[in-house]
C-alpha cells in the first residue's frame, strides 16, 4: 500500500519501481538466488525504466538527487528480492563519493553514464583487517609523475564483479591522522554486460554467501594499478575519509530501505499463508497467538519505514541531524528486518524452513543488512556520539532535578 502523504514525485518513483519488481524481479528472484549469478535481465529492466536516474542530479543526466526517492525504489525492489535491492542501491553508494567530493570534470565524466544505467558502480572501503575501523586501511596510493600507483586489496566489494566504475579508498599519507586517506575512481572499459580488464586490477575471490546471492560480493587486488592523476576524487589528496563518511550518511537510509523491503516482503507472504493455512479446523490467522505475531510485525515494519523516510528527508535537507538519523534508520530497520523475517518463517512452520517456500530467503537476505555499511554496533556508536553531543542542550533540566545539588 502506498503512503498518500508522500510527495507526488516520490509516489511515481515508488509505482515505477513496483512495476519493475513485479515484471522483472519476482519471476526470477529464486532462480538467481540458487544460481548465485548476476541477473542481467533484471539490470536491463532497471535501465529501461530509468531507475538509475533517481539518485543522480539533473545536471548530470539524472532526475535530481533524492535519497527519499532512492529509498522508495530500493524498498520496492527488495520487497521482491533483497539481493537485487542492494545490487541497485550499491550504484548509489559508489556514486556518492563523486557527487559529494568530485570535481566538475569527474561528475561530467562519470555520472551521466551511471544515470543512464550504462555503467554499474561498486564501492571499495573495507579490507581484510579494516572493517568497522575503516580508517585503519592499508591499501596505498603513491604519486608517480602524472599517475597514482595503487597497491593492496579491497574486501566485501558488492557488485565488484560487474562494475565498470569502482570508487576505492587508499592511503595517500600514512603519517597523517586526519588526512591519511583519498578516494579514487577506477574505471574498467565497456558498457552494460561488456566489461574489460585493466592491468593491475584483479578479482581474486567471489564470495559464496548466505543471502543476497544474486549479487556478487568479491575481493579485489591491486598490483601496481596505474591511474591517471585526474582519478583522484576532488583533485586533492586527504579528503577520502570525510568523503567516505559523508557517503555512508547518504547511503545508510538505502540499506535501511532494503531491510524494510525484506521485512514487508516476508510479512506479505506470512499474512497470505496465515489466512490460507487451516489447522484445528480454522485458518491459523484466526488464532490470537498468530494475530499477535502479525500485528507486532506490521507495527515494527511501519515504524521502520517511517524512520527511513525521516532519515532520508534529513539527508536530503542536509540537516545537522542527518548523521544520527541515517544511523538510527539503518540500525532500527535492519534489526526489525531480522526479527520480522524470522517470525515469518515461524508462521510458515516447517514449510518456512524449506527452500520450496519464499520466506527463508527473506531471512537470509535480511541478515547482512545488520552487518554491511557499518555493523549495527557501529550505528549505535554513531547514535551515542550524537546523543552525547546533544546532551549539552539539556543543561536547563538540571534545575528540575529534585535532589539538591550538594546531595547529588
Ligand atoms: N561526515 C563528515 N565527516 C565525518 C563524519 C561524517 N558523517 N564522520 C566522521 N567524520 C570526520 C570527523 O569529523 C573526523 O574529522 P577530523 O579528523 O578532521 O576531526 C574524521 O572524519 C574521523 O572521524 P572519527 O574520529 O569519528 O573516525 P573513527 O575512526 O573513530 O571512525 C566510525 C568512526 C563511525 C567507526 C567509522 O569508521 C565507520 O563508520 N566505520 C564503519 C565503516 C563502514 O560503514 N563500512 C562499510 C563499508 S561499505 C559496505 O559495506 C558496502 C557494501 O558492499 C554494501
Amino acid at each position: 500500500m502506498s503512503d498518500p502523504l508522500l510527495p507526488q514525485e516520490a509516489l511515481e518513483w515508488q509505482a515505477r519501481a513496483r512495476e519493475v519488481a513485479d515484471k522483472f524481479i519476482r519471476p526470477v528472484a529464486w532462480k538467481y538466488d540458487r544460481l548465485q549469478q548476476y541477473p542481467w535481465e533484471v539490470q536491463r529492466g532497471l535501465k529501461e525504466y530509468g531507475l538509475f536516474k533517481c539518485f543522480v542530479p539533473k545536471e548530470y543526466g539524472g532526475a535530481g538527487t533524492s535519497v527519499l526517492n532512492l529509498c522508495l525504489v530500493v524498498e520496492e525492489l527488495a520487497k521482491a528480492c533483497g539481493g537485487m535491492g542492494v545490487g541497485f542501491a550499491v550504484n548509489a553508494l559508489g556514486s556518492f563519493p563523486i557527487m559529494v567530493g568530485g570535481t566538475e570534470e569527474q561528475k561530467q565524466r562519470f555520472l551521466p553514464e551511471i544515470a543512464a544505467g550504462n555503467k554499474l558502480v561498486a564501492f571499495g572501503l573495507s579490507e581484510r583487517d579494516a572493517g568497522s575501523d575503516a580508517a585503519g586501511m592499508q591499501c596505498s596510493a603513491v604519486r608517480d609523475g602524472d599517475e597514482w600507483v595503487i597497491n593492496g586489496h579491497k574486501k566485501w566489494n558488492t557488485n565488484g564483479l560487474v562494475a565498470h566504475v569502482n570508487t576505492i579508498f587508499a592511503v595517500t599519507d600514512k603519517d597523517s591522522r586526519s588526512r591519511r586517506i583519498s578516494a579514487f575512481v577506477v574505471e574498467r572499459p565497456g558498457n552494460g554486460e561488456e566489461l574489460g580488464d585493466i592491468d593491475g586490477f584483479r578479482v581474486v575471490k567471489v564470495e559464496d554467501k548466505l543471502g543476497i546471492r544474486a549479487i556478487p560480493v568479491v575481493e579485489i587486488e591491486f598490483n601496481d594499478l596505474r591511474l591517471p592523476a585526474d582519478r583522484l576524487v576532488g583533485g586533492k589528496p586527504g579528503l577520502g575519509f570525510k568523503h567516505a563518511m559523508m557517503t555512508l550518511d547518504k547511503a545508510r537510509p538505502g540499506v535501511a530501505a532494503q531491510a524494510v523491503g525484506c521485512a514487508q516482503g516476508a510479512l506479505d507472504f506470512a499474512l497470505l499463508y496465515a489466512t490460507g493455512r487451516v489447522q484445528f479446523g480454522k485458518p491459523i490467522s484466526s488464532r490470537q497467538m498468530i494475530q499477535q505475531l502479525l500485528a507486532d510485525m506490521a507495527q515494527k515494519v511501519e515504524a521502520a519505514r517511517q524512520l527511513v523516510h525521516a532519515a532520508a528527508r534529513h539527508v536530503d535537507a542536509e540537516t545537522k541531524a542527518a548523521n544520527k538519523f541515517a544511523a538510527m534508520a539503518k540500525c532500527f530497520a535492519t534489526d526489525v528486518a531480522m526479527e520480522v523475517t524470522t517470525n515469518a518463517v515461524q508462521i510458515f512452520g516447517g514449510y518456512g524452513f524449506m527452500r520450496d517456500y519464499p520466506v527463508e530467503k527473506y531471512m537470509r537476505d535480511a541478515k547482512i543488512t545488520q552487518i554491511y555499511e557499518g555493523t549495527n554496533q557501529v550505528q549505535r556508536l554513531v547514535i551515542a556520539r550524537n546523543l552525547i553531543k546533544e546532551a549539552a542542550g539539556l543543561d536547563h533540566l538540571r534545575g528540575f532535578i529534585p535532589i539538591p545539588e550538594d546531595q547529588r
